[in-house]
C-alpha cells in the first residue's frame, strides 16, 4: 500500500522579513505544502516581480498597521503571523563588546524585538478565529553561547515576549512561540567568527549546523499545524 503523507489544512500567512536566508526555505516550504502567503522585504527588494511580496522596515513602527492591513486584503484574512525581521549588526561587521554603541543597541532592539511586538499587535486586530505567531528566537538569547551581546539581549528579550503575549492572546485563542535556531549552514550566522563557530560546534551533540530546510520545517509546523502548545520556545540546534 501507498504512504500517504497528512497535509495541514492550507493556512493563510503573513511572514515579516522573509527575504533573507530562512525566509527563502520557509516560502519553499510552504509553497510545497499548499498555504497561502505574503511576505515582506526591507533592503532586498526580490528581483522577479512577486505580487506576495510588499516592502516593510519595521523600524517604522507607524507603517506596520497599514502593511498588516494590507496583507489581510490580500489574503482575505490571516491565520499566522511568521515574524522572521533581525539584525545582528548594523556596522556588517559581528558586534563584539567594544563595538557595541547607543545607536546598534537601538538598531537591534527595534528590529529585533519591538517589531516583533507591534506586528503582533497588528496581526491579532485582525484575527478572530484564533491562530498562530511564530518569532524567529536564537540560541544566543536562550542559553549562554558565544555571540553579539545586544543580539543575544534582544532575542532573550524576545522569549519574555513570546511568554506574556501568549498570556494576552490565548482568550483569542492564538498561540504564541518562539522558534529558536542554534547555527544554520547560512544567515545571520554569516557574522560569527570562525571561532565562535568551533567551539558551539565542539559543543553541539550532532556537532554540525542545521541545514535552512531543518529550520523551515520547525517553523512551518508551529505556523499551520499548532493548536496547543503556547508561551514556549523551542530549541532546533542539534542538541546544544
Ligand atoms: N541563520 C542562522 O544561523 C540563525 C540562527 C539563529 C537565529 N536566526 C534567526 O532567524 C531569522 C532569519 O535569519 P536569517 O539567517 O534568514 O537572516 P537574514 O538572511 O539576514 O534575514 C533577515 C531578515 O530580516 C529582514 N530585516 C532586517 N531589517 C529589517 C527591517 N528594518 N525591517 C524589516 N525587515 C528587516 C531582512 O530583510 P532585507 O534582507 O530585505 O533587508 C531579512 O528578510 C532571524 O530572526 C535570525 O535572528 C538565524
Amino acid at each position: 500500500m501507498a504512504a500517504t503523507t497528512a497535509m495541514a489544512t492550507p493556512k493563510r500567512l503573513w511572514i515579516v522579513g522573509a527575504s533573507g536566508a530562512l525566509g527563502g526555505a520557509l516560502r519553499e516550504q510552504l509553497s510545497r505544502e499548499g498555504h497561502e502567503f505574503v511576505w515582506t522585504y526591507n533592503t532586498r527588494k526580490p528581483t522577479t516581480e512577486d505580487p506576495r511580496a510588499m516592502f516593510l522596515d519595521v523600524r517604522d513602527v507607524s507603517s506596520i498597521e497599514a502593511a498588516a492591513a494590507r496583507a489581510n486584503e490580500v489574503l482575505g484574512s490571516i491565520d499566522a503571523l511568521v515574524y522572521l525581521a533581525a539584525i545582528a549588526t548594523d556596522t556588517g561587521r559581528f558586534l563584539a563588546m567594544d563595538d557595541v554603541t547607543q545607536e546598534s543597541w537601538d538598531q537591534l532592539s527595534a528590529v529585533n524585538l519591538r517589531g516583533a511586538f507591534f506586528t503582533t499587535r497588528a496581526f491579532a486586530r485582525r484575527c478572530d478565529r484564533g491562530g498562530n505567531v511564530v518569532f524567529a528566537g536564537s540560541i544566543d538569547g536562550h542559553k549562554p553561547v558565544p555571540g553579539s551581546i545586544p543580539y543575544a539581549a534582544t532575542k532573550g528579550a524576545l522569549e519574555a515576549l513570546v511568554r506574556s503575549l501568549a498570556k494576552e492572546l490565548g482568550p483569542k485563542n492564538i498561540r504564541v512561540n518562539a522558534v529558536v535556531p542554534g547555527i544554520l549552514e547560512r544567515g545571520l550566522s554569516d557574522l560569527l567568527p570562525a571561532h565562535l563557530v568551533s567551539d558551539y560546534l565542539a559543543h553541539d551533540a550532532l556537532s554540525r549546523k542545521g541545514t535552512l530546510a531543518e529550520a523551515a520545517s520547525i517553523f512551518s509546523f508551529f505556523a499551520t499545524d499548532n493548536s496547543y502548545v503556547t508561551g514556549r520556545a523551542i530549541a532546533v540546534d542539534g542538541g546544544l
